[in-house]
């Protein structure tokens, strides 16, 4: 067992926003957290930690830059909100590498922050913007 081992939930149809590009974007993003989860907190596999992390914040950016253009081409009214808890996350993650080599943070947080921020915008805030969408074509 990894030292990074948290009760890991994989993507499941139940995430699924019916949006196939936005939810083959989400599946990576679950299995990038998933290769983090493989990872063990030994030195041997210290450096990789954070460039990981960094490629994952990476994939991240661009998935939101995609959802935000869709929101302002769409008129979501609740574009704004959104793009705040985007970026809560890119901050995070943008420290954790610094937190990691200071010793403040450990792969098991990063495992775990990833994995409950990303089920909980995708249930609780991006199923409002497919929502919106689907009322615009209704
Ligand atoms: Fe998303
Ligand atoms: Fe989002």
């Amino acid at each position: 067992m990894s030292d990074a081992s948290v009760k890991l939930q994989g993507w499941d149809e139940s995430l699924a926003t019916g949006n196939s590009r936005i939810d083959e974007q989400h599946q990576f993003l679950f299995g990038l957290v998933a290769e983090m989860s493989l990872l063990r907190e030994e030195p041997r596999e210290h450096s990789y930690v954070p460039l990981l992390v960094t490629t994952v914040a990476s994939y991240a950016a661009v998935h939101f830059q995609e959802e935000e253009e869709i929101m302002e081409q769409s008129g979501f009214p609740l574009r704004e909100a959104h793009q705040v808890e985007h970026q809560a996350l890119t901050g995070w993650l943008a420290g954790f590498p610094s937190e990691y080599e200071a010793g403040r943070a450990s792969l098991k947080d990063v495992v775990s922050h990833m994995q409950s921020w990303i089920e909980t915008h995708i249930r609780q805030s991006d199923t409002l913007w497919v929502e919106h969408l689907k009322s615009l074509k209704a």
